[in-house]
Order: structure tokens, then C-alpha cells, then sequence
């Protein structure tokens, strides 16, 4: 516990009276941007209820079935609790849209007063349970509940949505504060916890989730599966998946899961897993977490992938038959260091994850390909951080590494810059220290100082000063603008001069394609080794095509399309790329190709731009419009969410 508790508890508890005093409908009318703290956020965490400082959950042990039909799952919970502060009466928790039945002190087997308030936001509702008047400072709850069928974490697929056809699906996406609508829990990742499940389902599935697979028990009409997870994770890292699932072994501490008919395929694509988690450990120290498995899912999965630990969620979309996009693989194996580690106290810290995660992902793939690689993974990174940046606006507050999440979800904060800009960061400091030769070991100790823990960015500050002060006037390190770079919007404030060898080849053919005036000059001649360009160096081509200020004519598109024969491109984000130029030079005839796809995946990093794309040309903005109604149903939570805010539907 930090310094500031006392004040924060203060503070708190008056928010807290206030919380309960104003808690009527009235209230609940004031849109949520003025009511802010008031509807009870903690001022730990913007987006949680959970008081920790007061009483903090210290185990999990779920135990639930699932029910496909209601779509739910019932059961109980039973929380371990610690009362922290002396004279403490309640815990407080996060729940969302949750039916709890009762709850029980189990060690003095009596019920105990719980109160739910009225739901707030996208944030859920304040669950507040008396602590009973014992001689411990230790409970043990058992919540009885189920959740609902809408629950904001929890994605059902009928058997027509799943590649078999045969069986139901279910998975869970529960970053960043989903976790909630699961299990009632203190859903921030200032707290961490060890959980243990038992989930029952249905005889033809598989349960799976983001811990040690213990051991499963027939039952008449079903199975029971038990997980364990003994490393402290943060709720957000909770996961579950439950379909008609096969695995493969790919390696001495790794399975790959699929449904069957794209489990070869998947075999095929993440063989490298070993070699990229034995590189990972070279730089970062020894893997925790016991198995490395990962989880193909459905494309309907919202994200790249998901660091859940021992059980990586990734998208099929990067099943590209080559192994051009396991770079994504690279970043969650990161993450088993950065994020689910040393993870970010809250999410206005996100970039402790994602920067961070970002740079060891680069750093992995420096190793298994070559530096020059590396820099022009930077490069790439960084084509996509002034994307972000030009759309957000160079003075949006959302540019910050550091962001403000008062009264915003952080849904709504999502975006590349504590990806990139974050790693950018690092990139800087590293070449401020030294080198490599100077940063990695800091890393090292790094990761062995905060490891199991929460953290901010001023633990990281200090601990940074700490290590490379006190140091010589002139020294870079005194150099570094540390407001600046955490506070300040827009783009970073140093770029480094990332080597650029690889992209070389993409940079001419753009200059070429670009000085070819297509009504007056024969097509120009192109060099025979474009043909040999690998995936990232057309990705980083079709960026640059992509981001240019002139749009570029039909009649050249198909130039492009013929020269990488587009036609037949498996690769997803060589796609993305592909069809926002086309929709940037309005090729009516690649619409329904957008709309297809858009109905295809829920990848929000294809889907979000794609539908802006849309929304932004005026004679398609309405077919986007009409299409996402039509399909909204089909989303998970977050990308329909997300997608509607893009398409401006809620204002
Ligand atoms: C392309 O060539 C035509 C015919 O010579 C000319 O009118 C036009 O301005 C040129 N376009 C550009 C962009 O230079
Ligand atoms: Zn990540």
C-alpha cells in the first residue's frame, strides 16, 4: 500500500456517503461525464467501484455451469477477503448486470446484507457486502449467482457462427473491465489474485481457461473441468472458452486449440512458438506460467490477440498459411512479463503494458529475424501511431501516454498511442542510457523488482532514476523530459532514426507508383524483385499508399492489385490496408468486398476503420450503417460498441 491511502480513504468515504445519498433515479438521468466520481468510482482507479484499501479479495474459487440454451452461467463464487482497514464494515466490489441470489460468510455459515446499486455507465454496479462482526480479519464469501445473457464479457455463437457447425460456442474477452460481468469481483488491476475453477458443460466440449488444466471428471450428462491458477493475476486476465475443441502439441509447453477443421492449419502457423517463448526468455528471465498454450478462436474475437495467461486467445485472422503475422504471437508471449507480470495499477497506466509489451515484441523478432527487422517493425509501428495521432486530433488529451479515465470508459480510450508512443518512449530511453547493453539488464531487474505487482508510472520513474542517477550534469539521462513524454499530446517528441534497409524497396515502388502519371505515360516498368517482397514489406507499401496526401486513381489501384495479386491475399492485414485505399479513392465496385468481410471477423482493428472508411464517404455511409444494424447482433460487446460510437449512432 502507497503513501496516499489515508487521503484516498478519506476522500473516499465521502464519495462513498455521497454515493449512497444521491443514489436515486434522479440521478441516474445526469449523463455520465458530469457525474464523474460520484456515481462511487474509486479514485484508485477511475473504473472500478472496489475499494481495496479498505477490505481486498485475496482468492478466487469459482464454481459454475454453463447453459447454452439461457446462454448464462450459474453457480457460485467464493471470495477470500482481508479486512485491511481497522474498523472496516464492507467490501466493495464490481458487478455487472449479474443476478445474485445470496450471499454467505462460509466459515460462520450465516448470510450477510449485500447491496447492489443502480447500474451506472457501461461501468456496472457497486456491490456492497457487510462485512459480520468476527475475531479475524479474514472471510470467506460464497456468492451465489448467475450471469446474464447479455453479459458485456461473454461472446455466444450459435453452432451456423462456428466453423464445425455442430456445436455452440462460447468465449470471453474481459479486458479491460468485463471481468465484471462474469464474476463479482474487485474488477482492477491494482488487485491480484490466485483462482481456482470448477466448470461444468456439456459432454461434447472442451472448457478451457487462462490457467493450469487440472483435471476433468465425467459426470452422467456432462463433464467437470478444474483449472488452477497460482500466479497473482489481475481479474482482466481471467478468461474461458467453451466449444468443440481439438488440440495439437506444438511444442515441449505448448498445445495449440482450434475447432477441428482449422486446427491443421493452426499447427502449421504457430510452429515457431517454442523458438519465439525461448527467445523471449533470453531477454526477460524465466517463464512463470508453467504452459504456453494458445486458442484459436472464431473470427467474431475482438481483439489480435488476448496475453490471457497459460492460454493465449488469438484471432483466426492470422492464419495467413505463411507465418507473416506471428508477430502478434511475439507480443503475447511479451505480455507474460510486461502486463500480466508487472501489470498496470490501473488503465490510465496502460501503456506500462502495451509499451512496454511492444518493445520486447520487437525485440523478440530482432533476434529471430534481424535488427534491421526490428527498426522497420518500429517504422511500421510508427505509421500507425500518426494514423491514430492525425485522426484524434495532435491536441486530443487521448494522445497522452498517460491519459485521465475520469467518467470515460476505457473502451472508449482505445487506441494505438500507449502501444507505439509507448515504445517509442522506451526506444529513447534505451538509446539515452546507452544501448541495449545497458537497457536490457535494467529491464531484467526491472521485471525481478516488480514482478506479481501493480504498478504506475511513477513506480517506473522512480525506480528508473534510481538505477541510472545520480549521473553527471551533461548526461543524457538528466536530459530526459519526462512531462513532456507522459503528458504531452501529439506525436513523440524524438523519433528514433530507425534503420531503414528492409523498407527500402516498398519507399521506391511507392515514389515510382507515385510519379507515374497514369493518362499520360505507359505503365512504368517494375523491378522483378518486387515479386520477392515479403508480407510486411507490402504491408509497409500499402501504408504509405495508404497515408499519402493525394488519392490515388482506380486505374493505379489495379496496377497495385495486379503486381501483388491481390485477389488471392490471405494475409488480414495486408487486406486492411488494401481495402481502406480502395475506399479512400472511392472504388464503388470494392464495397460489397468491404461489407463482406466487415460481416466476417470482429477484429476491432480491422472493423473500426473500415466502418469510419464507410461512414466517412457519404454515398456508402448509409449502406455502412444499414449493414452494422444488421449485424450488430453477431458482435461481441466491445466491437459493437465501439463500431456505434465510430458511426456516430449514439449521439
Ligand atoms: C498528366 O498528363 C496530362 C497530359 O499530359 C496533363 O494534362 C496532366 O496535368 C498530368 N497530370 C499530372 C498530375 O501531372
Ligand atoms: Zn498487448
Amino acid at each position: 500500500m502507497r503513501k496516499e491511502t489515508i487521503l484516498f480513504v478519506a476522500t473516499s468515504l465521502l464519495v462513498a456517503l455521497l454515493g449512497t445519498f444521491l443514489n436515486n433515479s434522479y440521478f441516474q438521468l445526469i449523463p455520465p461525464k458530469l457525474s464523474k466520481n460520484m456515481a462511487g468510482l474509486s479514485p484508485l482507479d477511475p473504473s472500478s467501484y472496489s475499494r481495496p484499501e479498505i477490505a481486498i479479495v485475496t482468492n478466487i474459487e469459482l464454481n459454475l455451469s454453463v447453459s447454452f440454451e439461457k446462454k448464462i452461467f450459474t453457480g457460485f463464487v467464493d471470495l477470500h477477503v482481508q479486512k485491511v482497514q481497522e474498523g472496516a464494515d464492507e467490501v466493495i466490489l464490481d458487478s455487472k448486470d449479474l443476478n445474485i441470489t445470496k450471499i454467505l460468510e462460509t466459515e460462520l455459515n450465516t448470510e450477510v446484507k449485500y447491496t447492489i446499486d443502480e447500474p451506472f455507465g457501461e461501468f456496472g454496479s457497486k456491490l456492497t457486502v457487510e462485512l459480520p462482526n468476527k475475531n479475524s480479519k479474514d472471510y470467506v464469501f460464497r456468492i451465489e449467482y448467475e450471469t446474464s445473457a447479455n453479459a458485456s464479457g461473454l461472446q455466444w455463437l450459435s453452432p451456423d457462427q462456428t466453423s464445425g457447425k455442430k456445436h455452440p460456442y462460447l468465449f470471453s474477452q474481459f479486458q479491460a473491465v468485463h471481468a465484471r460481468s462474469f464474476l463479482p469481483c474487485q474488477d482492477t488491476p491494482g488487485v491480484k489474485n490466485k483462482y481456482a475453477a470448477t466448470i461444468s458443460a456439456p459432454p461434447q466440449l472442451t472448457v478451457l481457461m487462462s490457467a493450469i488444466r487440472d483435471r476433468t471428471r465425467e459426470l452422467h450428462d456432462g463433464k467437470l473441468f478444474h483449472f488452477v491458477q497460482d500466479v497473482p493475476i489481475p481479474s482482466y486476465l481471467i478468461a474461458i472458452a467453451i466449444g468443440a475443441l481439438e488440440s495439437r502439441k506444438i511444442g515441449p509447453r505448448s498445445h495449440v486449440w482450434a475447432e477441428e477443421e482449422i486446427i491443421e492449419q493452426s499447427a502449421f502457423e504457430f510452429a515457431n512458438t517454442e523458438h519465439q517463448l525461448q527467445t523471449a526468455e533470453s531477454i526477460c528471465g524465466p517463464y512463470v506460467w508453467g504452459i504456453y498454450d494458445l486458442l484459436v478462436l472464431p473470427p467474431s474475437f475482438p481483439f489480435g490477440g488476448m496475453e490471457n495467461p497459460c492460454l493465449t486467445f488469438v484471432t483466426p485472422t492470422l492464419l495467413a498459411g505463411d507465418r507473416s503475422l506471428v508477430n502478434v504471437v511475439a507480443h503475447e508471449i511479451a505480455h507474460s512479463w510486461t502486463g500480466n507480470l508487472i501489470t498496470n495499477r490501473n488503465f490510465e497506466h496502460f501503456w506500462l503494458n502495451e509499451g512496454f509489451t511492444v518493445f520486447i515484441e520487437r525485440k523478440i523478432l530482432g533476434r529471430l529475424l534481424s535488427p534491421q527487422d526490428q527498426d522497420f517493425q518500429a517504422m511500421e509501428g510508427l505509421a500507425e501511431l500518426k494514423d491514430a495521432v492525425k485522426r484524434l486530433g495532435a491536441d486530443s488529451p487521448l494522445t497522452r501516454l498517460v491519459v485521465d479515465l475520469k467518467g470515460l470508459h476505457p473502451d472508449d480510450a482505445f487506441s494505438t498511442v500507449p502501444y507505439e508512443k509507448g515504445q517509442t518512449f522506451l526506444r529513447y530511453l534505451e538509446e539515452a542510457v546507452g544501448g541495449p547493453s545497458v537497457f536490457e539488464p535494467f529491464l531484467r531487474k526491472y521485471f525481478d523488482t516488480y514482478k506479481y505487482e501493480s504498478i504506475d508510472t511513477v513506480d517506473f520513474k522512480t525506480f528508473f532514476i534510481k538505477e541510472f542517477c545520480p549521473c553527471g550534469k551533461d548526461n543524457k539521462v538528466k536530459q530526459i523530459d519526462w512531462d513532456l513524454w507522459l503528458y504531452g499530446t501529439g506525436l513523440p517528441p524524438y523519433i528514433p532514426d530507425y534503420d531503414k534497409t528492409v523498407g527500402e524497396i516498398s519507399i521506391h515502388l511507392f515514389e515510382t507508383l507515385s510519379s507515374w502519371n497514369e493518362t499520360a505515360e505507359p505503365t512504368p516498368v517494375i523491378a522483378d524483385d518486387v515479386k520477392y517482397m515479403s508480407a510486411s514489406q507490402i504491408i509497409y507499401f500499402l501504408q504509405l499508399v495508404l497515408d499519402a496526401p493525394t488519392v490515388w486513381s482506380i486505374l493505379k489501384l489495379t496496377e497495385i492489385q495486379r503486381i501483388f495479386e491481390l485477389e488471392k491475399n490471405k494475409n488480414s492485414e495486408i487486406k486492411l490496408r488494401w481495402l481502406r485505399i480502395c475506399m479512400k479513392s472511392q472504388w464503388e465496385e470494392k464495397i460489397a468486398d468491404v461489407l463482406f468481410w466487415l460481416n466476417e471477423v470482429g477484429r476491432m482493428k480491422y472493423v473500426r476503420p473500415l466502418y469510419r472508411d464507410l461512414y466517412a464517404w457519404e454515398s456508402a455511409r448509409y449502406k455502412a450503417i444499414e449493414n452494422f444494424k444488421a449485424n450488430k447482433k453477431y458482435m461481441m460487446h466491445v466491437s459493437a460498441y465501439t463500431v456505434e460510437k465510430d458511426l456516430h449512432l449514439n449521439e
